[in-house]
């Protein structure tokens, strides 16, 4: 541990005096990343078997062609998703385990109300009881997160921050002609990046946002009881427990918003578009991303999308595209980073880094 950094007992990890003092001069890298999808592949193809749906409907409106679904019987749980991507990450960083501060696992699909699938990560992992939080921000999980965590260092209570996104939203789905409307869109899985206290204090995020609207819930929501219903009418019994969307409103919402998200985030950076290397983008809709692309004249290979093989995988969305350009090698030191998200919450936030 550095000095002035709060370190891997638990009664120094409180943010202090002089750890505020500290803060301007600690810099944050994202020193791992790692992802871990369900073995089942499940292709436009064999959503034809069991639904009235076909590969071009899918394709053609969303860019989805396949999707890793989960099956809780071989232990593929919110928890195993978000632990085995927190090994690689932590791996990559070269941490011990033991020196892991807080863990913070965005995910709207715990495994139950408690223990939060946090703790079940930092017990798995062998944490000197490292804080651990779940936090629900929907699909923008991940990159609230982020911010949260990098916050934190920079501050100067923490030194190893693993920040995941985990979800097992197909729980929520019935794979049938009923439930066709959103069981097509979703995938499973989990992505996880290791922060990290440095000395270079060039590293780190230069501009972040975190934004909600309450006054959207009723465009996308999973009822547990009648009472969640927004209205009296919709109420339909075989809908509770199922994620129940407006596409055309969460569409509207999410093109104008992603443009919106990207100006507000430049402009507080003071940075143009084309500066940023990597527009790391929650992945809902192929569409929703190429109007992006196109608003802010951005080459194809700044702005990634990988839904065609994934689907929507809610938090784990954004950190499943960063661990995959990691490991195709363009993600290089010195770069600059924009993770961006939009979700049930209504909730959006973009997280700026300078690598
Ligand atoms: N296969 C075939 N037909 C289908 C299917 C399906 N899987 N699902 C719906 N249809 C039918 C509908 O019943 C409708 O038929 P009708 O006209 O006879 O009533 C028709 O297709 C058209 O449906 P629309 O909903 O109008 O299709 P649209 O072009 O709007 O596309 C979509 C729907 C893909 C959901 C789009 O609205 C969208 O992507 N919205 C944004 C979704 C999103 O981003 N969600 C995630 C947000 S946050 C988070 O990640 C949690």
């Amino acid at each position: 541990m550095s000095p002035g950094a709060a370190g891997g007992s638990t009664n120094t990890r409180t943010a202090g005096a002089a750890g505020l003092q500290n803060a301007r001069r600690i810099g944050v890298r994202i020193a791992g990343a790692g992802s871990c999808v369900p073995k089942t592949l499940l292709a436009n193809v064999d959503l034809e078997k069991i639904m009235e749906t076909s590969d071009e409907w899918i394709t053609q409106r969303t860019g989805i062609r396949s999707r890793h679904v989960s099956k809780p019987e071989l232990g593929e749980t919110t928890a195993h998703f978000a632990l085995e991507s927190s090994k690689l990450a932590i791996k990559e960083a070269g941490v011990d385990p033991k020196d892991v501060d807080l863990i913070i696992v965005a995910t709207m699909t715990q495994d139950s109300p408690a223990p939060t699938v946090a703790c079940v990560v930092s017990n798995a992992l062998g944490t000197s009881n490292a804080g651990a939080i779940d936090l629900n921000a929907a699909c923008s999980g991940f990159v609230y997160g982020m911010n949260v965590g990098h916050d934190l260092i920079r501050g100067g209570a923490y030194r190893n921050v693993l920040v995941i996104g985990a979800d097992r939203i197909t729980q929520h789905l019935e794979f049938s002609t009923f439930g066709r409307s959103t069981s097509v869109l979703f995938g499973d899985g989990a992505g996880a990046v290791l922060l990290r206290a440095t000395d270079d204090t060039t590293k780190g995020l230069i501009a972040q946002t975190m934004h909600s609207d309450g006054g959207g819930s009723k465009y996308l929501y999973i009822p547990r009881t009648k009472a969640d219903f927004p209205t009296p009418e919709e109420v339909d019994d075989r809908k509770i427990g199922l994620v129940q969307m407006n596409g055309a409103a969460v569409f509207k919402f999410a093109v104008g918003t992603f443009s919106k998200l990207i100006e507000q985030t430049l402009e507080k950076a003071g940075v143009d578009a084309s500066e940023v290397d990597h527009y790391v983008c929650h992945q809902s809709n192929a569409r929703i991303l190429e109007a992006a692309r196109e608003r802010f004249g951005l080459p194809a290979e700044k702005l990634h999308v990988n839904i065609d093989r994934f689907g929507n995988t809610v938090a784990a969305s954004v950190p499943l595209v960063f661990d995959e350009i990691r490991k195709e090698g363009r993600v290089k030191e010195g770069q600059k980073v924009m993770f961006l998200a939009f979700g049930a919450g209504l909730t959006w936030g973009s997280s700026l880094w300078q690598l």
